[in-house]
């Protein structure tokens, strides 16, 4: 049994609503194990709180209680400076990369930006390297974000996130934006990247086919928790 990468224990958000000022429970005594290595779906309604729980899980976002354990570390009781070391190894792959590149810059400059980051080198073959292991060339850095197709966008989030080296990936409906083929590609390079680093996976999805080709266990959140929805044999 390997061991435990990320917990979530008993994590509950609500929030305000802007025109009525009601509370909304969004995520109520939530809990989810994740071990090294796994892949996680999570499946669920629309507004049922995938996002919302995928953005704490990722530190991007404080829940109201509960706590977040990453590698035996309980994160709501952490220092500031480890919290920013561990949020570097969890990266969230988003539908729609592409807002997170500057739209008036080339994809140059946003990709070397990144090399300013502690910690953030190249490897040995440069910029060559790392965008052929997510099928792309060069070429595509001289280009201005408008520029290249919603499949190049999220091959290109992926080379940053990797950049970074993450240990845990949460993916949020990494692939919803995409035609059918290009998706089926895409998800065969998560599937590699995960054969390759040893990649652990939390993959959010309203697509159930997706979820079942990626996923060794699958959870469904309704009402604010999750259950074991299916788990691979
Ligand atoms: N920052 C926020 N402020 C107020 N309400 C929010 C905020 N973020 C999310 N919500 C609300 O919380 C609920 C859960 O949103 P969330 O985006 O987590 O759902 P989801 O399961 O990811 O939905 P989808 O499948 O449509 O992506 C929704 O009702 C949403 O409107
Ligand atoms: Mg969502």
């Amino acid at each position: 049994m390997s061991s435990v990468l990320i917990e979530g224990k008993n994590i509950y958000k609500e929030y305000r609503s802007g025109l009525t000022g009601l509370k909304h429970t969004i995520l109520n005594n939530c809990s989810i194990i994740v071990y090294t290595g796994e892949t996680v779906g999570i499946c669920g309604p629309s507004g049922s709180g995938k996002t919302t729980l995928g953005r704490i899980l990722a530190c991007l976002e404080e829940p109201d209680s509960g706590e977040i354990w990453f590698q035996g570390v309980n994160l709501t009781l952490t220092s500031q400076r480890i919290k920013n070391e561990i949020r570097k190894k969890i990266q969230v792959l988003f539908q729609d990369p592409g807002g997170t590149f500057n739209p008036v810059r080339k994809l140059e400059v946003t990709m070397n930006r990144l090399l300013q980051l502690p910690g953030v080198t190249l490897p040995k073959g440069g910029w060559e390297e790392v965008l052929h292991d997510v099928g792309l060339q060069t070429e595509i850095l001289a280009r201005y974000p408008h520029e290249i197709s919603g499949g190049q966008a999220q091959r290109l989030a992926l080379a940053r996130i990797l950049l970074v080296k993450p240990e845990l990936i949460i993916l949020d409906e990494p692939t919803s934006g995409l035609d059918i083929s290009v998706q089926a590609q895409i998800l065969r390079l998560l599937k590699d990247i995960k054969k390759r680093d040893l990649m652990t996976y939390i993959i959010i999805s309203h697509d159930k086919d997706v979820l079942s080709f990626m996923s060794d266990r699958i959870l469904n959140l309704e009402n604010g928790t999750l259950k074991l929805a299916s788990q691979a044999v």
